[in-house]
């Protein structure tokens, strides 16, 4: 191997453990972050993943820095130096201690590992549902989640709201993982671990967060195109803000007279044949619900902020926006376009 490449090598799997180590002192801090961060787990199953993460960290740095240490050490001690005859060092053959060390303490170490792993899976997978756990079901689509609480008859998207789990009142939410589609993954790395979404099949994980705020996450399978813009928030509420925030979204659509026109354009184009408004017409499934489109804070699974701007752009021709999404541009004139989204904007 050429010495540039070598060197090379060596920077980068410096710069690895590097950041690796420069990273994870975030454990100080423990708000919910914007960035996605398995160091700071606020949820039961992040903290179990956790602790196993840095059981292995601990066992693979100190093998690191012993085998590091012996080659560094050798490399020193025994380099070449001016005036050194050219004999061969002796030769050893055959050692039974050495072989023994090397053959157990590799199967000890992997079985700790193993050991240690399996009981965390065991407990993260096994856990069974309290009586009072939320149940969601989530479908991943083409770039975006489906968020159904069937209990609750709320349907939303992108934006998955929880209640705060205490030591007073354990409230952790399992998840039914569906695809409409192809492969992807969910994932919030400060609340669980990854789990597929996978057509024809249903996955379950569960979170449990401890602390109120928004956590982010995304889809972590490509899944085409905008893979990279199909992200996810997680709001998790005190107890009593769940409560309005559920008793907002059970409300049916405003109907707001001012709006009437907009929403007669609504209803007149094919917008219904993807998105359902609840209790109308507009029933399509394809696209996200619009019963209570406002009260999302982003538009385009987290491409965009959900302002007044940005949805008339959306409306307008979602390709600027999320080029290849499945939303095509609807050709609208200026005046459609201006009366859907005064329509839409009454939908909060
Ligand atoms: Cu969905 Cu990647």
């Amino acid at each position: 191997m050429k010495t540039s490449s070598r060197r090379a090598i060596g920077n980068a799997s410096f710069f690895l453990i590097a950041t690796t180590f420069l990273v994870s002192p975030g454990f100080a801090a423990d708000a919910p972050t914007t960035v996605t961060n398995i160091f700071r787990p606020l949820s039961t199953p992040a903290q179990a993943i956790h602790e196993v993460s840095l059981l292995v960290l601990a066992i693979c740095g100190g093998i690191f820095l012993v085998v590091g240490g012996l080659l560094a050490y050798t490399v020193v001690r025994f380099r070449h130096r001016p005036g050194d005859d050219e004999r061969e060092p002796p030769q050893i053959y055959g050692s039974n201690q050495l072989e023994f060390a090397w053959t157990v303490i590799p199967i000890v170490t992997v079985f700790v590992l193993f050991l240690a792993t399996a009981r965390t899976i065991y407990d993260v997978q096994g856990a069974a549902p309290p009586a009072d756990a939320l149940n969601v079901t989530v479908v991943g689509h083409q770039w975006w989640w489906e968020i159904r609480y069937p209990e609750l008859g709320i349907v939303t998207a992108n934006e998955l709201h929880v209640p705060v789990s205490d030591a007073g009142k354990r409230r952790p939410t399992f998840l039914k993982l569906e695809s409409a589609d192809v492969a992807h993954s969910f994932w919030v790395p400060q609340l669980a671990g990854k789990t597929d979404v996978i057509p024809n099949r249903r996955n379950l994980m569960w979170i449990e967060p401890i602390q109120p705020g928004t956590y982010v996450g995304n889809c972590a399978e490509y899944c085409g195109t905008q893979h990279a813009r199909m992200l996810l928030r997680v709001i998790v509420h005190p107890a009593e803000d769940f409560d309005k925030w559920t008793t907002a979204q059970r409300q049916p659509p405003v109907d707001d007279p001012q709006a009437r026109a907009g929403r007669d354009v609504f209803f007149a184009t094919a917008c219904i044949n993807c998105h359902a408004i609840r209790g109308t017409k507009a029933m399509g499934t394809f696209g996200p619900d619009l019963t209570h489109l406002m009260s999302r804070e982003t538009l385009g699974a987290g491409t965009v902020p959900n302002t007044a701007e940005k949805l008339r752009t959306w409306v307008r021709d979602p390709q600027t926006i999320k080029e290849g999404c499945n939303m095509p541009n609807m050709q609208l004139t200026d005046d459609e376009l201006n009366q859907i989204v005064a329509y839409l904007l009454t939908l909060k």
